[in-house]
């Protein structure tokens, strides 16, 4: 297929919960690619619309209350959405897996987190009850928990150790696509460290892709060759890293970093933003983001500003960025 040269290929897509309490719109309009190897960082405040973009992917958008709207998604060429189940069950889990938010919950607390990271193997491979065990072994080895402890309950395990687990099951089939959705917030600072290690040298091995959504710019300056800057369901700035710290253009991103965006600084942290976010079903006329915005213009509360590529493969929706507004 012509259009095929990226691994994932996200297009127009809209993702909408519909509710009692009105529409939200969790994803509008979205655009993003990722190459094979290639990892980008999914980053905004809370209720961005980060998970709802990977549930997307995975095909997983509660419905209802959820519905995708519109848009393309794109793995290998071929249109995820419009998949039958079946269809999807053979790419879920298999080519494209992920690990979710909380990651303490997704472990089967009356399994052996061998049978686990096992059952994924044999659901999508034709090996025999032995060989998935010792693979499971393997895998564990991989992640930094020694292959005996395949026998061993999530329960026995640390919180650290247990998100290795998660790990080793979601590369368990070797994917294509890794999402990770938060994986190190609910863990401590050093096994925080640890586990990003861990992913960053699989990653390697495996020449995974990733989505890596985070709250934290130094995972995304650790981690990431691209990232995409997610407000009230919008991606307002899309580049590489290094663009993305030398040269912010959307206020929102300016405002994330500080005012002076440093690769290295210690305080990695995303910076509060003046103002709150907007209620989900009631969003501000125009530009999401312009009551909060510092370079509001009368424009922006009238319309939605456009995708504008300020320069190649730097992506940025605001009117101060698109010709003939100012
Ligand atoms: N099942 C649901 N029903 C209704 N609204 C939902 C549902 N799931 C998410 N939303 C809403 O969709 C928006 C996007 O939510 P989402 O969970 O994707 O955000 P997020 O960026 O992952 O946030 P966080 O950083 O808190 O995980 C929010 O306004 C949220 O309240
Ligand atoms: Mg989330």
């Amino acid at each position: 297929m012509s259009e095929n040269k990226h691994l994932l290929e996200i297009k127009n897509l809209s993702i909408h919960y519909i509710t009692n309490d009105g529409t939200v719109k969790a994803v509008e309009d979205m655009n993003l690619e990722i190459g094979t190897g290639e990892t980008l960082g999914l980053v905004g405040e809370t209720g961005a619309g980060k998970t709802t973009t990977a549930l997307g992917i995975m095909q997983l958008v509660p419905n209802p209350p959820g519905k995708i709207i519109g848009g393309e998604i794109f793995f290998e060429g071929e249109n995820l959405i419009g998949k039958t189940p079946v269809e999807i069950r053979k790419i879920r889990g298999n080519k494209i897996s992920m690990i979710f938010q909380d990651p303490m919950t997704s472990l089967n607390p009356v399994m052996t987190v061998g049978e686990q990271i096992a059952e994924v193997i044999k659901l999508h491979q034709s090996v025999n009850a032995k060989e998935a065990i010792e693979r499971s072994m393997a895998m564990l080895e991989k992640v930094g928990i020694p292959g005996e402890r395949h026998k061993d309950y999530p329960h026995q395990f640390s919180g650290g150790m247990r998100q290795r687990v998660v790990i080793a099951i979601a590369l368990a089939c070797n994917p294509q696509l890794l999402i990770a959705d938060e994986p190190t917030t609910a863990l401590d600072v050093t096994i925080q460290a640890q586990v990003l290690d861990l992913m960053k040298n699989l990653k390697k091995e495996f020449k995974t892709s990733m989505i890596m959504i985070t709250h934290d710019l130094g995972v995304v300056a650790e981690v990431c060759d691209k990232v995409a800057i997610m407000y009230a369901g919008n991606v307002i700035e899309y580049t590489d890293v290094k663009r993305l710290y030398t040269s912010p253009k959307h206020p929102y991103t300016i405002g994330l970093f500080g005012s002076i965006p440093d690769i290295n600084d210690d305080e990695d942290r995303l910076k509060p933003i003046k103002g709150l976010m907007p209620d989900p079903t009631d969003l501000p006329s125009g530009c999401p983001f312009h009551p909060r915005c510092p370079k509001a213009m009368s424009i922006c509360s009238e319309r939605k500003p456009l995708n504008t590529e300020i320069e190649p493969g730097h992506f940025v929706k605001c009117l101060l960025f698109e010709d003939g507004v100012k």
